[in-house]
């Protein structure tokens, strides 16, 4: 699919709305999705991928079909093993402490984990790190401000993390998955932006929207409003010697 295309945009909305009841075809056409953003600056095929917060291996399974050497490492078991067994070489890892010597991968690979994590500064240091110079670092996250960065509790994390979580659980029983400061952490685009723009390690090939149809370039560049309008950043980095 021609990207970025509201076409594109559309049917990766259709497949996020029904991610509940089909979470294969949703993450299969993402991981796609994802694994042709990579090849538009490095091929896959005989890469070394390390998929940092890979989850059950959706992107790890790609990036293998396309010929890469992918390893996934992820620090939490359940998640491994949402699909039944983990997947062939998985590694039980935090992002923050890769058991990968400097420069090993040609492609450090991490898709909605920076929210995740406290320290998002540490954990990019980690993949820079494990990147081999000329190597490709693609890290892209859904901020705080999105209309999605409270995840299940969106939108009404605009009101307040709080009360998102206690509407969440009024209306459907359960506790939400994700809580602020726990495991979920309001990471706004323009200090990340600014942050990977002042390092001397890796060159920016791309800020973008990950899933914007139309100005995907454009909309990160502008402050205030890339908080709401980015929906998801996506950076792509050429790691420098
Ligand atoms: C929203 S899921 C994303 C899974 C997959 N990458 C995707 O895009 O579908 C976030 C993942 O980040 C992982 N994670 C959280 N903290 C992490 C850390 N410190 N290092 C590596 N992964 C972490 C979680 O266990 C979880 O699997």
């Amino acid at each position: 699919m021609r990207d970025p295309s509201l076409r594109r945009s559309l049917t990766l909305f259709r497949a996020f709305l029904h991610e509940q009841q089909d979470p294969e075809r949703c993450y299969g056409l993402l991981a796609r999705d994802a694994a042709d953003q990579v090849e538009r600056y490095a091929p896959l095929k005989g890469a070394v991928v390390a998929d940092i917060g890979g989850g059950s291996g959706h992107f790890t399974e790609e990036f293998r079909r396309r010929g890469a050497r992918s390893w996934l490492f992820e620090p939490d078991l359940r998640e491994l093993s949402a699909r039944g067994r983990p997947p062939y070489g998985a590694v039980l890892a935090d992002g923050y402490l890769l058991p990968l010597a400097d420069g090993a991968a040609d492609v450090c690979f991490s898709s909605n984990v920076l929210e995740h994590v406290a320290d998002p500064r540490t954990f990019l240091s980690e993949m820079v790190r494990v990147t081999r110079p000329g190597g490709l670092i693609y890290l892209a996250f859904t901020n705080w401000l999105s209309p999605w960065g409270g995840h299940e509790t969106a939108p009404w994390h605009y009101l307040g993390a709080h009360r998102a979580r206690e509407r969440y659980r009024r209306r459907t029983g359960r506790e939400a998955k994700h809580t602020l400061g726990v495991n979920l952490f309001a990471v706004h685009i323009g200090p990340v932006l600014r942050h990977v723009r002042a390092r001397e390690d890796v060159h920016i090939l791309t800020a973008r929207s990950r899933y914007a149809p139309c100005f995907a370039q454009t909309i990160p560049r502008l402050p205030g409003v890339r908080e709401v309008a980015t929906w998801n950043l996506l950076l792509i980095l050429r790691r420098l010697p």
